[in-house]
């Protein structure tokens, strides 16, 4: 079963109760077992990680080359700043999904740039936690053809 790596970034450890107007009241761990629920329904397996460290967050997606077969990335405010999140994504040349909570591109404008949309397949972004399944939805209709939604 192919596995996928679910990163969160800085301050997403906070879901529930950080500005729940713009993220909503759900907590990251109720967002990490829907992703789960949702995954088992589809062929895959996730593991969840969370870090509010730019070189944790490096970290695991080096170690994913070895132990996953594709990542969904919420990088949080680094999305915005990070050359070397994005470079990690290049590095180990796995399908991976961008996925924030807000429409970023409605936000300020700081916002509206991601340095992690160029080395992802795609971003989806405005949907709350659902982008997360979404993410989901479209890593299976890419590593299980025949499996993915749609199919
Ligand atoms: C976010 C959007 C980012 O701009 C912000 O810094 C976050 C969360 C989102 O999920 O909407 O921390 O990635």
């Amino acid at each position: 079963m192919p596995s996928i790596l679910i990163l969160n970034g800085p301050n997403l450890n906070l879901l529930g109760t950080r500005q729940p107007e713009v993220y909503g009241r759900e907590t990251l761990e109720m967002v990490e077992q829907s992703c789960k629920d949702h995954a088992v329904k589809l062929g895959l397996t996730v593991e969840c990680l969370q870090s509010n460290h730019e070189g944790i967050l490096l970290d695991a997606i080096h170690d994913a080359r070895d132990t996953h077969s594709g990542l969904v990335l919420n990088a949080g405010a680094y999305t915005h700043s990070s050359i070397a999140l994005m470079d990690a994504i290049f590095s180990v040349e796995l399908p991976a999904v961008e996925v924030h909570l807000s429409n970023i591109h409605a936000r300020e404008e700081f916002r509206q740039k991601s340095y992690i949309s160029k080395a992802v397949i795609g971003q989806i972004c405005g949907f709350g936690s659902f982008g997360y399944l979404m993410a989901l939805d479209a890593l299976a209709r890419r590593l299980l053809p025949t499996r993915g939604p749609g199919a």
